[in-house]
């Protein structure tokens, strides 16, 4: 692999274990296009694979997390497309935004640290951790040019959204902020936009400080068990549990029962064991 990741639309840059990647198109306060999709879809491949990204915090460049969906080269320029043509393009935004966030094989944070509009709300809702600023905006705004929030931006929402909350928003269009945001469970909280980089570094190092084939299996298996039976689940994460003795490089279980129970160095309610190498 190359050093270069991300291309013009996405810019990522690297910090001790934390890939800080970039919505990057701030004259166009980050409206997600064609263009970014693809690049967007092919730096987060590039990334599960790279050891210099150990957490992912997605932004956005200048003052906007995302105004959403671009207006102009993802709805009204592919008007004249065919449905074929259509579909292709819809499809490559739901990849990088659902499916490749979901199951990116790290801890992901998205930091809203701006304007976050309609389809801006996939990725928030597709990270492991969402943090905000005071004062992001947030907006399901399609309702003001009279579409609705499809790419599945609704069902993203209601996940995290109760009804009372989402439909209102929804149906206003009303905008809110990340205090609000926080409240309603959107984001797990809100801080003030001075503090929001450094608030987001701490919380990526924090995760870089686990056991990374744990944190690896909670993920999946927490996306995983939303879709199973109480039976089934129940079996799944027993055997996910035995998959990670097996996997697990560090050998963090044994690691830590020695350093609670033998040692007496350390105590797993607090905090992590130590690593050694
Ligand atoms: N799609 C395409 N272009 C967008 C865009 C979007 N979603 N959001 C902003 N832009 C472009 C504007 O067209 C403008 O381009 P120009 O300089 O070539 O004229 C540029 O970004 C700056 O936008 P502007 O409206 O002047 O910025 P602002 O800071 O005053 O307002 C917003 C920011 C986000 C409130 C406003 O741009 C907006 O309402 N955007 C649309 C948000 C939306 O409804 N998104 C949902 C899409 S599903």
């Amino acid at each position: 692999m190359t050093d270069k990741v991300g291309g013009n639309t996405v810019l990522v840059e690297f910090e001790e274990g934390i890939a800080w990647v970039s919505l990057n198109r701030p004259e166009k306060r980050n409206a997600m296009s064609p263009t970014l999709n693809k690049e967007m879809t092919e730096v987060l491949e590039a990334l599960e694979i790279d050891d210099r990204c150990g957490v992912l915090v997605l932004t956005g460049a200048g003052d906007s997390f995302s105004a959403g969906m671009d207006l102009k080269e993802f709805f009204r320029e592919s008007d004249r497309l065919p449905p074929e043509a259509w579909g292709q393009i819809a499809r490559q935004a739901q990849i990088w935004q659902m499916q490749r966030l979901k199951n990116f094989p790290k801890p992901t944070i998205a930091m809203v640290n701006g304007w976050c509009f309609g389809g801006g709300f996939n990725p928030v809702v597709s990270c492991d951790i969402a943090l905000a600023a005071n004062e992001a905006t947030f907006g399901l705004s399609e309702v003001n040019w009279g579409i609705i929030p499809a790419g599945n931006v609704l069902r993203s929402v209601a996940l995290k959204m109760s009804d009372t909350n989402g439909l209102y928003y929804a149906l206003t269009g009303d905008t809110f902020n990340g205090v609000e945001a926080a409240q309603m469970g959107l984001v797990k909280f809100a801080v003030p936009q001075a503090e929001l980089k450094e608030k987001t570094r701490e919380l990526a190092k924090k995760l870089l400080s686990k056991n990374r084939a744990a944190i690896r299996a909670i993920k999946h298996a927490w996306r995983k068990q939303e879709e199973m039976s109480w039976d089934a689940s129940e079996d799944y994460l027993m055997a996910k549990l035995d998959q990670l003795r097996l996997t697990d490089p560090d050998k963090g279980r044994s690691q830590g029962m020695k350093q609670f129970l033998d040692d007496k160095t350390y105590r797993p309610g607090l905090g992590a064991y130590e690593k050694k190498e």
